[in-house]
Parts: structure tokens; C-alpha cells; sequence
């Protein structure tokens, strides 16, 4: 008996299709996780969801140019592909897509690329101009060629997951696009490729992202207004001082507009809870590193005849 080797490896679109072909022909669903290797426990338990959505499991490592600027990390990104399939085998992978970059984007740089509008210019797309354009061309080509089912990311790009579902359902593109919860360390760090960058007094500081973004929900549930919510976010992050502070807010998850600054004011006593996401973005050492937690705000509400 011969026991089938996987992941099938493929390095460009002919590769692919071979490899999906078989999958394709008896009718097994497909899903796909989007990654640019380094793969850690965040990106198993992507694909261990996966495997509960679909027959067979997709994962594509690639590391794309189009969502780094050019003073960003592109270069020194890690790469270790030896690794990331030893991963992907113990995690029975189906296919591996690890395309070069030329056989990603063999005209060199697209012409015709994904823009994510309004929410792609806040946050993190303030920060770092053009990424979340990048981010989404790259995904619109992996689902165009992976063609999957399903698309599993993780809740740590919250800003990316809200880009991602908001493109597909501008474009009707037929994929559903799953979240999975942060994974956290032990420590309450949330798991990041770029945590290997951090020394023993980085990753001591990296603390203080978590233990903000802790800060800021017991706030919330204790009826604290968006203000002090972020506020108590802050202090904590303002401890540190191995923590340079990027920006706190506190958001809708769809539009990333502060809560604060939605229309008639979210504090303003309307008495309804509302979903909202608490996100951190900082710099430790070189390093940048983002975190959020999702909050429910429950705005007093406003007696008739009481002072306002
Ligand atoms: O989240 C990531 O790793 C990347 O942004 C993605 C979705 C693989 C696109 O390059």
C-alpha cells in the first residue's frame, strides 16, 4: 500500500490546478488559508478550522510585496518554507501554494488592483499607506485561483477580516470568509509572525498590549463611556515604556469609525448595547504589533427629567 504524500506542493497557476484537479473531480469542497508562512499555533488553528469546513485544506505561503511599503519589514519578513510544509504536513495539509513572487505577479506589478476604500484609509491603512490595497489584490488573486469554498483568517487583522468580507460582498465574489479568535500565548500575547523579532525585554513590553486591551474591556463592561474606555487603554500602555503607542480606539467592526464619532454621539443615553472593537496598534523596539479585543458598550440610559 502506498500512503499518499501531502501537502502536494505547487508553485505557480499550472501547479495548482493539477493539484486541485483530483479534489475538484470528486466533488470535495475546498477551503483555503491565506498565510505568508512563518507558520505559528495562530496559523494551526487556522487550519484545523478548515478541516471543519471543508474536505480539503488549501494553505498559500506567500509573502506579498504589494502590501508592504517601502520603509516596511518586506525583506527581513521570515521566511522558512522547510518549516512551514514540515507544519502543514503534520496538519494534513491537501495542497500548498507557495507561488515566487514572479510567478504571483508574472507581468510584474498589477495594473488593474483591489481598492479598499474608506475603511482601507484609517488605522492601520493610515499607518501604512496602501497596504490594505496590497492585502486585497493579493486575496482576490488567491480566490480567483484557488476558486475555495471558504476562506479562514484570523481575528487579529480585525481591520484585513472586515476589508476582506466587505470586497466580497461588493464584488460578489462566491466565498465564505471565516474568522477564528485570536490566539493567544500563555502570557496573553497574541500570536504574530513578527513576535520572533522581539528580544526577552521586547516580548516583557509586548505585554502591555494585552493587558491594555484588558484594561479597556473591564471598563466597558462596567458602563464606562467610549472616552474613559480608551482612556484606560492608554494608561496602561502608557506605563510601558518599552511601548511606543501608534493608536487606541475604540471602533465599529465594519466601518473602523471611532464609536465616538458616530452619528448623535454613542453615549448620548440611548440605553442599546452595541458591538465594538477595542484595536492597539504599537511599536516595541523595531517591531510593530497590533491587538484588539471585541467590547460590548452599554451606554447608560438616560432617565426622563435627570441631568444630562
Ligand atoms: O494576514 C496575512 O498573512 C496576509 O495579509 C494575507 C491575508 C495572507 C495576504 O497576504
Amino acid at each position: 500500500m502506498t500512503t499518499a504524500t501531502r501537502p502536494v506542493v505547487a508553485v505557480d497557476r499550472a501547479g495548482l490546478r493539477e493539484a486541485l484537479e483530483p479534489i475538484r473531480a470528486h466533488g470535495r469542497s475546498v477551503a483555503l488559508v491565506p498565510t505568508m508562512g512563518a507558520l505559528h499555533a495562530a496559523h494551526v488553528a487556522l487550519v484545523r478550522r478548515a478541516h471543519e469546513l471543508a474536505d480539503a485544506v488549501v494553505v498559500s505561503i506567500f509573502v506579498n510585496p504589494l502590501q508592504f511599503g517601502p520603509a516596511e519589514d518586506f525583506a527581513r519578513y521570515p521566511r522558512d518554507l522547510d518549516a512551514d510544509l514540515a507544519v502543514c504536513a503534520r496538519e494534513s495539509v491537501d495542497v500548498v501554494l507557495a507561488p515566487s513572487v514572479e510567478a504571483m505577479y508574472p507581468v510584474g506589478e498589477p495594473l488593474v488592483r483591489v481598492h479598499a476604500g474608506p475603511v482601507g484609509d484609517v488605522l492601520e491603512g493610515e499607518a501604512r499607506p496602501g497596504h490594505f490595497d496590497g492585502v486585497l489584490t493579493v486575496v482576490a488573486k488567491l480566490f480567483g485561483m484557488v476558486g475555495p469554498d471558504v476562506a479562514v483568517f484570523g481575528a487579529k487583522d480585525a481591520q484585513q477580516i472586515a476589508l476582506v468580507r466587505a470586497m466580497v460582498r461588493d464584488l460578489d465574489i462566491p466565498v465564505r470568509v471565516d474568522a477564528l479568535p485570536t490566539v493567544r500565548d500563555a502570557d496573553g500575547l497574541a500570536l504574530s509572525s513578527r513576535n520572533r523579532f522581539l528580544d526577552d525585554g521586547g516580548r516583557a513590553a509586548a505585554l502591555a498590549l494585552p493587558r491594555a486591551l484588558q484594561a479597556g474591556t473591564v471598563a466597558a463592561a462596567d458602563g464606562a463611556p467610549t472616552a474613559a474606555v480608551v482612556a484606560a487603554t492608554r494608561t496602561v500602555l502608557a506605563d510601558e515604556p518599552g511601548v511606543a503607542v501608534d493608536y487606541v480606539a475604540l471602533v465599529d467592526p465594519e466601518s473602523f469609525q471611532p464609536l465616538a464619532s458616530q452619528a448623535g454621539g454613542f453615549d448620548a443615553g440611548t440605553g442599546v448595547d452595541r458591538d465594538a472593537l477595542l484595536v492597539v496598534a504599537a511599536r516595541v523596539g523595531g517591531t510593530r504589533l497590533i491587538d484588539n479585543a471585541p467590547v460590548t458598550m452599554r451606554p447608560p440610559v438616560r432617565v426622563r427629567g435627570s441631568a444630562t
